[in-house]
């Protein structure tokens, strides 16, 4: 099958790369040209663990190309799939859909023959009608048929969640067009990938109501998170033990700084403002997003309070910039908000991230950026853990003592134990778990137990280093 795809970045550079890995001959075009000569030289231009890899793979075996101009592409092309970013629109939050529409229009122009043209961008209901209006307004004669795949990966584990995913969605009632998607992602079939057609406003929707959902989860135990750090409970074991329920089930239940990304933010604001449009108020994920904004911006606090209320002249080491690990993407990530509240209060900020510093910059252009985690909080008030890459979870926590200004850790992930923590002499601040008071002396884990507010039993330790959730599980 021949497969052209518009827009080359997270989604539509994975989603090429992997279809070509099926054994379709696809071309992956973008506008930036930048992009595209990268990739031509064989570099990657966004962090995906095993992209660049599986883009040379294919590239070598001449199933995959690239372009900036999509004519001949199209022209040849079986399916057209849409990939180009939609996102807030500036002053409203409506999405914006004038990237799809341009390529909506340009695509009209190039089509040849029977073409199935598949929206893989998020994007309102309604939107694919005029997507089909434009192309027969410029292009009346063409032979047509308007789908909508919308796509489900995660970024960090994005070429995983293709080739295996839960489910695909398909919006159209078209039989050709079903035919041609059915073939389309038929080798995945081999692993028993359930796919689901639907009509094309059915699918639209589907897309914004699973964010909608995934993001109301995470917002629901942040605020479990509060009641807990309030009366003495572990966010983490409540998480568990409701999570443990298959009708609840475990994922998308770690507390932390709030929802960032790509995503979640934009999705959640644009399926309000659809809503809105169509005369229905949906008040629970108006209500998700501003909890969400408000805790983004409340962390910087939490790191005051964890320094004595004043951050004036004090040193705070960031680690972890990206909204999330084994992803380069800065896009609405919690360390935005989290940094620009610590500068408002007169905090000094350094900063790592194992691959996000290049995007951060651009985000975040008013503070030091160091290369190694240990000379990044070397002489620190304070660290906080904002993204938990693998790096930082079993850090040298006795180094990280000894060259610190105070022993303070704010743990935004809930890597490291409280108890542990504690014993080692660390302020230890975490989220959704009440701080273990410090001791000075004492291994015995059941003073330690007796020290935590609301310990009714000696905890059971996670023991450093060892995490309970799986990154990827999250937004
Ligand atoms: N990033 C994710 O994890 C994810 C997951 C699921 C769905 N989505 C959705 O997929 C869509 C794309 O997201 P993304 O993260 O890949 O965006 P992105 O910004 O990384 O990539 C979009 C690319 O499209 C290119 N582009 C824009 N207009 C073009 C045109 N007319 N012709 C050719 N190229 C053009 C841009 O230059 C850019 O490289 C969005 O609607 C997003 O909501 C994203």
């Amino acid at each position: 099958m021949r497969l052209a795809m518009i827009g080359t970045g997270y989604v539509g550079l994975v989603s090429g790369a992997c279809f070509a890995d099926l054994g379709h001959q696809v071309t992956c075009i973008d506008k930036d040209a930048d992009k595209i000569a990268a990739l031509r030289r064989g570099e990657t231009p966004i962090f995906e663990p095993g992209l660049e890899a599986l883009v040379s793979s294919n590239v070598k075996a001449k199933r995959l190309d690239f372009a900036t101009d999509l004519k001949a592409a199209v022209a040849e092309a079986d399916a057209v799939f849409i990939a180009v970013g939609t996102p807030s629109r500036r002053g409203d939050g409506h999405a914006d859909l004038s990237y799809v529409y341009a390529a909506a229009r340009e695509i009209a122009a190039a089509l040849s023959g029977f073409t199935v043209i598949v929206t893989k961008s998020t994007v309102p209901v309604g939107t694919g009608d005029e997507v089909e209006r434009i192309i027969r307004e410029v292009n009346p004669s063409a032979d047509v048929v308007v789908a909508s795949n919308p796509e489900f990966l995660r970024e960090g584990a994005a070429i995983r969640d293709f080739k295996f995913p839960d489910r695909i969605v398909v919006g159209t009632s078209d039989e050709r067009a079903r035919k041609m998607l059915g073939d389309i992602y038929r080798p995945l079939s081999l692993s028993k990938v359930p796919i689901m057609f639907t009509a094309r406003r059915t699918a639209e929707l589907i897309k914004y109501a699973a964010n909608a959902f995934l993001a109301t989860k995470i917002t629901f135990i942040n605020e479990i998170a509060d009641l807990s750090e309030k009366v003495g409970a572990d966010v983490q074991e409540v998480a568990r033990g409701i999570g443990l329920d298959n009708r609840i089930g475990s994922k998308f239940l770690h507390a932390g700084p709030g929802f960032g990304g790509s995503c979640f933010p934009k999705d959640t604001r644009a399926l309000i403002k659809i809503a809105q449009d169509n005369d229905v108020q949906l008040r629970i994920v108006e209500a998700v997003l501003g909890v969400n904004d408000s805790r983004k911006r409340a962390m910087s606090r939490k790191v005051a309070t964890a320094l004595g209320g004043s951050l004036r002249g004090k040193t705070v080491a960031v680690l972890g910039l990206a909204f999330k690990p084994d992803t380069d993407d800065m896009r609405e990530a919690p360390s935005i908000p989290l940094v620009t509240g610590l500068l408002d209060m007169g905090a000094k900020v350094r900063a790592h991230d194992p691959v996000g510093m290049a995007q951060a910059r651009k985000e975040l252009p008013d503070i030091d950026y160091v290369d190694d985690p240990y000379d990044c909080v070397k002489g620190a008030d304070a660290v906080v853990l904002v993204t938990e890459w693998v790096q930082y979870r079993a850090l040298d926590l006795e180094r990280l003592k000894q060259t610190m200004a105070q022993p303070v850790v704010i743990d935004l992930r809930n890597i490291y134990s409280p108890e542990d923590m504690a014993e080692r002499g660390f302020v230890y601040e975490s989220v959704g778990r009440a701080p273990v008071k410090r001791l000075r002396r004492s291994t015995d884990r059941d003073a330690i137990a007796a020290a935590r507010p609301g310990a009714d039993k000696p905890p059971a330790s996670a023991g450093i280093g060892a995490v309970a959730f799986s990154s990827v599980d999250r937004d």
